[in-house]
């Protein structure tokens, strides 16, 4: 990669927002304050399912360390922190509320706003009580009423404080990574429980959000994340291939909100698997929102697959630099995602990149870690931000992922996406080279 320039806060819009990303179970240890177990426990447990079998029982251990973690957001300039509240730590069973997890939260909340942290909550981040996995989870069309109940509760004790609040992180993940790939809980491979979640996972969505506004909570939104598609070869073939993967990946859930209809080519596989009369909640998926979240890593070649049963795909590496992930480093992607929201969905509506990053085998030396590659990656993803501003996208924040090395879901903690640096054994954080660039970029002249 060239050496992008080293961009700083003034080089964006006043008022632009930049902050990292966590998510409760990646970080907290569900092990901690009567957290209720969740379908994440109970996928690593399962041979074969995450690297070494690891699970966020301890995890970074924020659940105790978050007063010194939310200091190195704010020492590092950072205006805004993007969290998520567990479900399974509020509600255990799925329906009933653990005051401990109510009151851990508005701890946290209060410890942010101490610090001039602008509190992004995340509603859902992946943490399905077990009690409600049992019944289908995203499978189940109850679990949706279920998850509005659950927006309801932590948004009594919260919602007075929070700057804003995503319904649904990565329903792609959600839906289509965790029910037909089986790459993360509850490791499903069926494709009528992923189009069931494909389509219950938006209605939990518009459910809460119903819900939420008929409180009058404000700044409601999505975090969807994309991943730029291309075709492998020029042939028509692979061009559709392609069209089809973007059908999946970035068109389902911002057509299904923003156009209260799915893509067709994607309802060509899906359409026979749909629950009935689904089309009878797009209304409902369809609802006002505030602001739209972008989540962007990476891109994929695609090639048809004949031989496959629909999608037809074939994934084919592409040759582009890649990150510890083996995920291709593609900067003009964002740039892409972030102006195709703003041209073809979303108009002027706030965008804010909720996350973006990169995995790294960082390694201590001397009581430091040097992670030159991350660096150019965050300034080069900066840079795409950028210009998709001076394009005319709306785009009102930056959050990195991540603030810490954490469990990286199926890669248990062997990818570090962090500023900072985590030894899992002592659980002592060191920031790296990324973080101090950054809070350099980030400092104000006030
Ligand atoms: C996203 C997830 C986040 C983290 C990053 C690397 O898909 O939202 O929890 O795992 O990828």
């Amino acid at each position: 990669m060239t050496q992008p320039p080293r961009l700083s806060r003034f080089d964006f819009p006043p008022g632009f927002l930049f902050g990292a990303a966590t998510a409760a179970y990646q970080i907290e240890g569900a092990g901690f304050g009567g957290c209720g177990p969740c379908h994440w426990d109970t996928f690593a447990a399962t041979p074969g399912n995450v690297v070494r079998a690891e699970d966020g029982a301890r995890a970074c251990d924020h659940y105790h360390q978050w007063p010194a973690d939310l200091d190195l957001l704010r020492a590092a300039n950072m205006d805004a922190y993007r969290f998520s509240t567990s479900w399974a730590r509020v509600m255990p069973n799925g329906v009933t509320v653990n005051p401990e997890g109510l009151d851990f939260y508005d701890r946290l909340v209060d410890g942010m706003l101490a610090r001039g942290l602008k509190p992004f909550q995340t509603l859902y981040h992946w943490e399905l009580p077990s009690p409600l996995a049992d019944q289908g989870g995203w499978t189940n069309r109850d679990t949706a009423a279920r998850f509005a109940d659950f927006a309801q509760f932590i948004t009594e004790r919260l919602g007075d404080r929070v700057a804003s609040i995503a319904t649904i992180n990565e329903p792609w993940c959600v839906a289509w990574l965790s029910h037909f790939i089986g790459a993360h809980a509850p490791g499903q491979r069926d494709i009528r429980a992923t189009a069931r979640a494909m389509h219950h996972i938006l209605l939990a969505h518009g459910m809460a959000v119903e819900r939420l506004r008929g409180m009058g909570q404000p700044n409601l939104g999505i975090v969807l994340n994309f991943d730029y598609a291309q075709p492998a070869t020029d042939s028509a073939q692979d061009q559709q291939a392609a069209a089809r993967w973007d059908g999946i990946f970035n068109r389902w859930f911002i057509e299904g909100i923003t156009r209260q209809s799915y893509p067709e080519i994607v309802l060509e596989g899906l359409g026979p698997h749909m629950p009935q009369n689904w089309q009878d909640d797009m209304p409902l998926i369809g609802q006002k929102l505030d602001w739209l979240g972008v989540n962007y890593y990476t891109r994929h070649l695609h090639a048809h697959n004949a031989a496959a049963p629909w999608p037809h795909l074939a994934d084919v590496p592409g040759p582009l630099a890649k990150t510890q992930m083996g995920w291709e480093i593609y900067p003009d992607g964002l740039q892409h995602f972030l102006t195709r929201m703003a041209r073809d969905y979303v108009g002027d509506l706030p965008i804010y990149v909720t996350e973006n990053g990169m995995a790294n085998a960082d390694e201590l030396s001397g009581g430091a870690v040097t992670d030159a590659v991350r660096e150019e990656f965050l300034f080069a993803h900066l840079g795409a931000t950028r210009r998709a501003i001076a394009e005319g996208a709306n785009v009102q924040g930056f959050f990195y992922w991540s603030l810490l090395d954490n469990y990286e879901w199926a890669e248990g903690y062997e990818k570090r996406f962090g500023l900072v640096h985590v030894d899992f054994d002592s659980l002592a954080r060191t920031p790296k080279s990324s973080y101090h660039a950054l809070a350099r970029a980030l400092a104000r002249n006030d």
